[in-house]
Order: C-alpha cells, then structure tokens, then sequence
C-alpha cells in the first residue's frame, strides 16, 4: 500500500513532470516566428526551370493557399501538358531554347500568377535542389515503405507546395558486394526494394522527383556493392528505373583519383535518357568546388558528414566564406545536408539537439550559401515549430534566387575567447541584398552592420524576413539584438524596389 508520503511525492512528481511539458510546448510555440500562408492562392518556388531537349519533364506547381486549386499556364511549350487539378506539368520539348511561361493557380479566394523562365538546354539545377535524403534519419534502416510514407507526406504536410520536391535514397538499398547480377553484371536491389521502377513510378505520380546513391569505390561507405567498374552500366539502369538525381560518394576508393572516378559519371549522366542531377560527394577532398563543374556536377560536398549539433552545424556552415565564387546556377556547393527535426541515422529517432535559435541560424545560413537544401528529418513526424522554419517562401526564395550567388561574410567581429558575431551577404537577382546577421556567441548581443560594409548609400528599405516584417527605412546602418547561436535575416532594398 503505497504510504501518503509517497502518495504526495507522485502527485508532485506528475504535477512538475506536466508543468515541464507545458513550459516546453509553449516554449517551442514561442519560438515560431512565420505567419501562417493565407487562404489566397501565392506560387512559390523557383523562378527559372532548366531541362533538357528530350527528356522527360516533370514540374509542380508549388503553390500555398487553400483547396481546390485549379492550375493553369499560358504559354505552354508544345510537348507540355499540365494536369489542372494536382498542377502536375509533364512532357518532353523537343528543341533547345528558353521559354517564359506564365504559372496560374486559383482557387475561391483568386487567381495567382507567376513568370517560369524554362530554359532548355544542357544546364540542369538552375537553382539548388530542394528536397529530402533518408540518410540523416533512417541511415541504413531505409526501405520501400520509408521512401512512399516520405513522399506521402511531402505531399500531405504541404511541403511540397514550397518548392520542396526530391526524395532521395541514400546508402544501403543495393545487394551485397559482388552481388550483382551474374550474366549482365547489373546492380540489384536488396530485399528492402523489391521494385525499384515501381517506386520511382509512385513518386512521380505524387508530382516529385526521385533520388538514387552509390560510390566510386568497390563498395558504399556502409558495405554494399560500389559501382567500381560498372560507372556508365550503373546509371543507365538508375535511367531505366527512372531515377533523377545521384549522389556519388567515396569510400573504399584506395588509390583512385577524385576526378578521373567522377568523370566517368557526369559522361554517363550526360547520355541518359533523361535529366540526373549529379551529386558529388567526396567530401570536399582535392577541392571538388575548382573541378565539379567541368566534369557537369550540379553540387559537390565540401566537408565531412553534419550531425545535429551546434559544433558540427555551425563549424560546417561558417567555414563556407572562402566557396561563395564557385556557386552558380547548376553548380552548387554542398555543406552537407539539414539536421532539423527527428532524425536519428538508423531506425532510432531523436529530435534534433540543436535549440530553435540554431536551427534558424541553420537554415538561414544554407539558404544565403545557395546550398542544396535536403532535409533529414521522418517526415512523418514534423512538429508545429519544423513545419513552420522549413515553409517560410520569403527565406526559401533567398536560396531560389535565380542569379544564383554564394553568400560571403563582411564582418567578422572576433571577441575574447574566440567567439564572433559575424555578417553574411548575398547579391539577389532584384538587386536587393539578402543579410545574415548571426550571432556564435553564448550570450545576447548587439549586431551592427554598417551600409558601406554592404556596398549600399542612402535610405533602404529592411525587411525581417523570418517574421515577414518591414521593419522601416534605414539611412546609414541597422543594428539589432540577435539571440545567443541566433541569427537576424533580413533584405535591404533600394527605397523605391
Ligand atoms: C558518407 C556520406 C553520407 C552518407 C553515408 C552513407 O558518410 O558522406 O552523406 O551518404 O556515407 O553510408
């Protein structure tokens, strides 16, 4: 029988256990800075598209607002056809050449409209992919079922009504190592994908895009067949399943030369049937960013792998300042990918360790950098807080923006005992200039930019573009109070843009 003292101790204990979850919950509500998208319909996404002739085409509208939405487009390139209830545009153009076309979605509340620069060409990734890896959350426990719940919800959670639109399969799907198929020397699957075409097919159907991985080497870094040997056989089977992207990693390359492994690929890539961005990903060793794109990488790492922590995120994101002249459209730097949300890399989820404050820093620094954005959190399980940093279209349209500039720090304000705050800018296509105003410190501090530091004279205009805020008319400098491992973004406009 349980004593009144230890009666009392339980309720106290159950008492303090629901005021922790409460002061949590609230804390995590506190911390969400982005209005909700209003009813009205708004096309996000990029503002340029490239493909090549021939090939399949697959482009979603990516648009906010509420449902039904009937989707239209004028100026449609012949070979095109949209499907107007899903905003779906599929086909195949036949001749090279670059065509504006004008996105439409409407819905009872009106109609929105978007200018779609297509350019067909040989350029593919005109801006950075936007999308979600299984490696950040499931590691090597990925399979079918994992893969069409991601794309499920990329759909039902409407994330894929901001731009996002890739799924892609990292390491352990392939058979064991020699596996392969033994007359033709073709790559299988391991039991996990029983049907590689008929879950490229599933994807595409949802209006996405479907990623595929290997190595260079004689096997992948978690211990399956490598595509040593089979470079341009491995990709046109990826061509034949329908695959769209492929990322190409590094381990058990003893021996081997980045560039000559990796060139064998982008000919490959070049002479698929269909359009594959190619993934560099040999972590930065012999400086892929001065070679990637003569070889037509679309992105190539330039680190070691991220995990979710303030170290490994920010000694990552802030060790970028020296890249930002290599990114341009169709060939991005990659720091590697997201680590918000559940992740876990195998079947154990946790949520991220990294506080709110970082995660705004995290997102905000990727998008100035114009890295591929990858998200390796479970989908399926996005709380209110996630949902609301992965869907802001005034942050995502800073990495979309379709000059396609690396961001470059101006200030670095070095303080005793190592720590900085730190001011990053990039140059947008309107002429505006996107500001990370970041704080590494542990302490609130001042941030301060000076309009000389940002090439800029006169009165602009700042907006907050977190809280989708103008915050007024700034003459000389602006300067606010950024949270410890935060960030303040914001865009600086000329008075009349
Ligand atoms: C390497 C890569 C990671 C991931 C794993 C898979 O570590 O850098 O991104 O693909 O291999 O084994």
């Amino acid at each position: 029988m349980p004593t009144k003292k230890s009666f009392f101790n339980i309720l106290l204990f159950a008492l303090l256990t629901f005021a922790f979850v409460v002061s949590l919950a609230s804390a995590d509500t506190a911390c969400i800075l982005t209005p909700k998208p209003s009813d009205a319909p708004q096309i996000n996404g990029p503002e340029v598209f490239g493909v090549r002739p021939q090939n399949p085409f697959l482009f979603t509208i990516p648009a906010t607002g509420k449902r039904p939405m009937r989707f239209s487009v004028q100026n449609l390139p012949k070979g095109l056809s949209i499907e107007e209830n899903t905003g779906h545009i599929t086909g195949s153009i036949e001749q090279e050449g670059d065509c504006n076309v004008t996105l439409q979605a409407g819905n009872e509340m009106g109609t929105a409209k978007k200018t779609l620069k297509i350019k067909v060409g040989d350029t593919i990734a005109l801006t950075p992919p936007m999308g979600w890896n299984s490696w950040n959350c499931w590691g090597c426990a990925v399979d079918d079922q994992k893969i069409r719940a991601a794309a499920d919800a990329m759909v039902s959670t409407g994330l894929i009504n901001h731009g996002w639109s890739y799924i892609n399969i990292d390491d352990c799907w392939q058979c064991g190592e020699n596996k392969r198929e033994p007359d033709t020397g073709e790559i299988q699957t391991n039991e996990k994908f029983p049907d590689m075409k008929a879950l490229c097919d599933y994807v595409h159907s949802k209006g996405l895009k479907i990623g595929l991985y290997t190595d260079c080497g004689t096997m992948t870094c978690g211990g399956y067949e490598g595509s040593k040997g089979h470079e341009s056989q491995d990709i046109m089977t990826y061509a034949k399943w329908g695959f769209d992207y492929v990322k190409i990693d590094w381990c058990h390359t003893e021996g081997m030369q980045p560039r000559r492994a990796y060139k064998k690929f982008g000919d490959a890539i070049g002479k698929a049937p269909r359009d594959i961005v190619f993934s560099i990903c040999n972590w930065g060793e012999q400086k892929p960013w001065m070679w990637g794109k003569s070889l037509g990488g679309n992105l190539w790492r330039t680190t070691g792998d991220i995990t979710d922590t303030w170290d490994s995120m920010s000694g990552i994101g802030f060790s970028q300042d020296e890249l930002y002249k290599f990114a341009k459209p169709g060939h991005w730097n990659d720091p590697d990918m997201l680590v918000v949300g559940r992740v876990g890399w195998g079947p154990n989820l946790h949520q991220t360790k990294l506080t709110p404050d970082e995660q705004y820093t995290h997102i905000s620094l990727w998008c100035l950098l114009s890295s591929p954005l990858l998200l390796g959190c479970d989908l399926t399980q996005l709380d209110d807080f996630t949902m609301n940093l992965l869907t802001n279209d005034e942050v995502l349209a800073i990495n979309q923006d379709r000059l396609g500039k690396g961001a470059k720090p101006v200030v670095i304000n070095q303080l005793p005992g190592g720590e900085s705050t730190q001011i990053w800018v990039k140059y947008l296509q309107d002429g505006a200039k996107a500001v990370g105003l970041f704080n590494l410190t542990d302490e609130k501090k001042q941030v301060y930019v000076n309009w000389e530091r940002l090439d800029i004279k006169g009165k602009h205009k700042v907006r907050d573009l977190w809280r989708q805020k103008d915050l007024g008319l700034f003459e000389r400098s602006f300067k606010t109070e950024v949270n410890p491992h935060g960030v303040e973004m914001i865009k600086i406009s000329a008075q009349s843009g």
